[in-house]
């Protein structure tokens, strides 16, 4: 079986992508599941009950987020009583909404989705490392398919859970940088691994923010608004291929799609 990550959508020109794409993707690449990051899709920060709803309507069978989850208030009552979305499970225990949630992916094998958040660089949290001893530990022991979205900065932070996990999860594949890493790979215990899974959104910009903007306030320190960039619209995700019976990743491979190719794909569909 087939799980496809989509690296942060940023913004409405990333929801965009994602509503042309994604089910034309999910057709040619065979894919069971399609889970995506999405703690940049309103306006570049955070995520609204609109907005969640939207991105399911595009294909989306669960959502992860990030250090901006709780960006936008409106979206905690979508956090406490949606089960296709998680907060990350190492905030503590009162923080709002699911530190995992159980989904049935297109060939009916269940999966489950944990988000955890690095420290490196990062606003303090609760060790992910243990966060995530614990939260595996709560799972029911006959579900062998686990998707880890670790939200961190470092890459080097990210290749220490990769090996903390490896063998015990399906997948562990990072996001927050907004960069795509080239180093996918199948860990020796079986676990699919990749730095960042990279962006959805504008790709001529500085992780999605207009590139003036972010110059000037970092040149001058003038404030300036980040406003989310237009051009170079891209999907960035990365597809792992799972053995349902034994929860181990086959294949990896990241995919990306620019415009031209997503206008194809949402032809597949029409
Ligand atoms: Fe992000
Ligand atoms: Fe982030």
């Amino acid at each position: 079986m087939r799980l496809l990550l989509i690296g942060d959508i940023v913004g409405k020109p990333g929801r965009q992508i994602c509503t042309e794409a994604i089910r034309g993707l999910r057709i040619e690449q065979e894919i069971d599941l399609v889970v995506a990051n999405a703690e940049n899709a309103a306006g570049g920060s955070g995520l609204t009950p609109a907005i969640y709803h939207e991105l399911m309507a595009a294909g989306i069978d669960g959502i992860t987020m990030g250090d901006h989850v709780y960006k936008r208030r409106e979206i905690f009552p979508i956090l406490q009583t949606e089960r296709r979305i998680v907060r990350p499970a190492n905030y503590p225990h009162d923080a709002p909404g699911h530190e995992v949630v159980i989904l049935r992916a297109h060939n009916q094998v269940r999966v489950a989705i944990i988000s955890l958040l690095g420290r490196v660089f990062m606003p303090p949290v609760d060790c992910p490392f243990h966060a995530a001893n614990r939260v595996l530990a709560s799972l029911p022991s006959d579900l062998r398919v686990i998707l880890v979205d670790f939200h961190a900065e470092a890459t080097s932070d990210k290749q220490v859970m990769g090996r903390h996990l490896d063998g015990r999860v399906s997948a562990v594949l990072g996001t927050h940088t907004h960069v795509a890493t080239a180093d996918e790979q199948i860990l020796p215990h079986g676990t699919a691994f990749q730095c960042d899974v990279g962006m959805t959104g504008p790709h001529e910009s500085i992780i999605g923010r207009r590139i003036d903007r972010v110059l000037e306030t970092t040149l001058t320190y003038r404030p300036t608004h980040f406003e989310v960039a237009t051009d170079d619209v891209r999907l960035h995700g990365t597809v792992v291929e799972v053995d349902p019976e034994s929860g181990r990743a086959t294949r990896i491979w990241r995919i990306a799609v620019r415009q031209a190719e997503a206008d194809r794909l949402a032809t597949l569909t029409k």
